[in-house]
């Protein structure tokens, strides 16, 4: 599952059905649901008989207890009601030019010679854009240094150490579990530093730190524990995800010649429906998100089998888009299959989750991979390439390129010096 998860998932399902069981060492038992019609069950199901914040903190135990994802009920409700217009409407319209002005500061300083894996790089404009843009931490040297301390926090030793901890001995579990609180506070201790240095905090109500801080009625800059979670929580799952799709996106681009043509001729003539094809596409192809999880509270009947309280139960988006019935030829990268309407059927294209869950951050995640793929693509020639394409592995819960979108780049205009 580690080095070769789409292999692995589309092999269990071809042997054993579009859904079944597995056993994770440090989780246990999970029903994995490739059905699309029990996969829109479960994203959709009845939050009085199924709990996401309790699941989530199974499978990622590095998000504090307070955040959004943890919560289930009204708690959930409230937060996501809170929450909900940083991320939408005006809130996220307002960020457009700033996301543009964070994006193109950060291609000023990419190199631009020879092939050179792209996904760390795109990891710092992601990082950059949710920190600086969405969380309101604007100290660009110190927004670095914080990240660096995301990475260790979440980089496989510490990912490992996580999921492998129930196994270990009381010594080796207590060693981990003080490793993952040493980096979860360092990374809040970065995070109150940043605060403290905003510029006229609770002048601008319209980025997530001051508006959590006034919410919580806070005249100092430092937020209480509950706050830290949430900012800390925000940062985690608002950059790899969004990194990861852009990466996908240049994967392909560099091997799909012709969608790179048209996709630069019609960007060129000042339309932007090609670039949405291309972006719903890379999601469908690539979900960047392998699981998205519920943790049944009573017992349901799904495709024929009888699933008992408690259950956990992944769908895997990546084996719905990839369901014949829904798409046909899945393995081939056809933007033009999802041009056009507003957002692509709920039922069938599911990157984002869905229902009561459905990702807060989508609609800034398709506006960042916009902004950033026209940007890059103004800035930069991406060179074609017959290389093999890039196997995906696991990063966490995410899919990533194995060789980090690998792609050679030259900066427009540079020959004209
Ligand atoms: C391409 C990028 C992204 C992908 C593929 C993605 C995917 C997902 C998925 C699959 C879920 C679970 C949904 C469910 O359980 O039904 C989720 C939840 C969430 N995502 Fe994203 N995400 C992305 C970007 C972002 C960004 C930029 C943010 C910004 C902060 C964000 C914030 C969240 C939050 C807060 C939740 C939890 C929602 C809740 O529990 O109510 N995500 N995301």
């Amino acid at each position: 599952m580690w080095v070769d998860p789409v292999g692995s998932l589309t092999t269990w399902a071809r042997h054993h059905g579009d859904l079944f069981a597995l056993r994770l060492p440090a989780v246990g038992r999970i029903v994995v649901v490739g059905d699309p019609s029990a996969a829109h069950d479960v994203i959709r199901s009845d939050p009085a008989s199924s709990a996401t914040g309790s699941a989530t903190g199974r499978v990622l135990p590095l998000l504090g207890p307070s955040c959004v994802l943890r919560q289930d009920g009204d708690a959930h409700g409230e937060r996501r009601r809170m929450l909900n217009p940083l991320f939408h409407g005006d809130g996220l319209a307002r960020r457009r030019e700033a996301i543009a002005k964070v994006t193109r500061r950060e291609l000023m300083k990419w190199p631009a010679d020879g092939p050179m894996p792209l996904l760390p790089r795109l990891s710092d404009l992601s990082f950059a854009v949710i920190s600086e843009v969405v969380l309101g931490l604007t100290d660009e040297d110190q927004v670095d240094r914080l990240h660096r301390l995301v990475r260790r926090a979440t980089g496989p030793a510490a990912l490992a150490g996580t999921w492998l901890w129930p196994l270990g001995s009381g010594q080796l579990r207590d060693r981990t579990l003080q490793r993952v609180r040493q980096h979860q506070q360092a990374v809040d201790r970065a995070i109150v530093e940043l605060l403290a240095k905003r510029a006229h905090p609770g002048a601008d109500r319209h980025d997530v730190a001051d508006f959590l801080l006034d919410v919580a009625g806070h005249d100092s800059p430092t937020p209480d524990r509950e706050l830290l979670e949430e900012l800390r929580a925000l940062l985690l799952v608002g950059h790899e995800t969004t990194a990861t799709a852009l990466a996908w996106s240049i994967e392909r681009l560099v091997r799909e010649p012709a969608v790179l043509a048209r996709l630069g001729e019609s960007l060129a003539a000042g339309d932007q429906s090609y670039l949405e094809g291309v972006i719903r596409e890379v999601l469908r192809w690539r979900p960047p998100v392998v699981d998205t999880v519920r943790e049944l509270t009573a017992p349901i009947e799904l495709a024929g089998h009888l699933l008992e309280a408690g259950t956990l139960v992944v769908v895997a988006p990546l084996l719905v888009h990839r369901h014949p019935e829904l798409y046909s030829s899945p393995d081939a990268f056809v933007p033009e299959r999802l041009i056009g309407g507003s957002v692509p059927n709920p039922a069938t294209w599911i990157p984002f989750g869905g229902g009561t869950r459905r990702c807060l951050g989508a609609e800034l995640a398709l506006a960042e991979m916009e902004i950033v793929l026209s940007e890059l693509l103004a800035a930069f020639t991406l060179e074609p390439t017959d290389a093999r394409g890039e196997r995906a592995r696991l990063s966490g819960t995410v899919l990533v390129p194995a060789r980090g979108a690998t792609a050679v780049l030259s900066r427009r205009g540079a020959a004209l010096g």
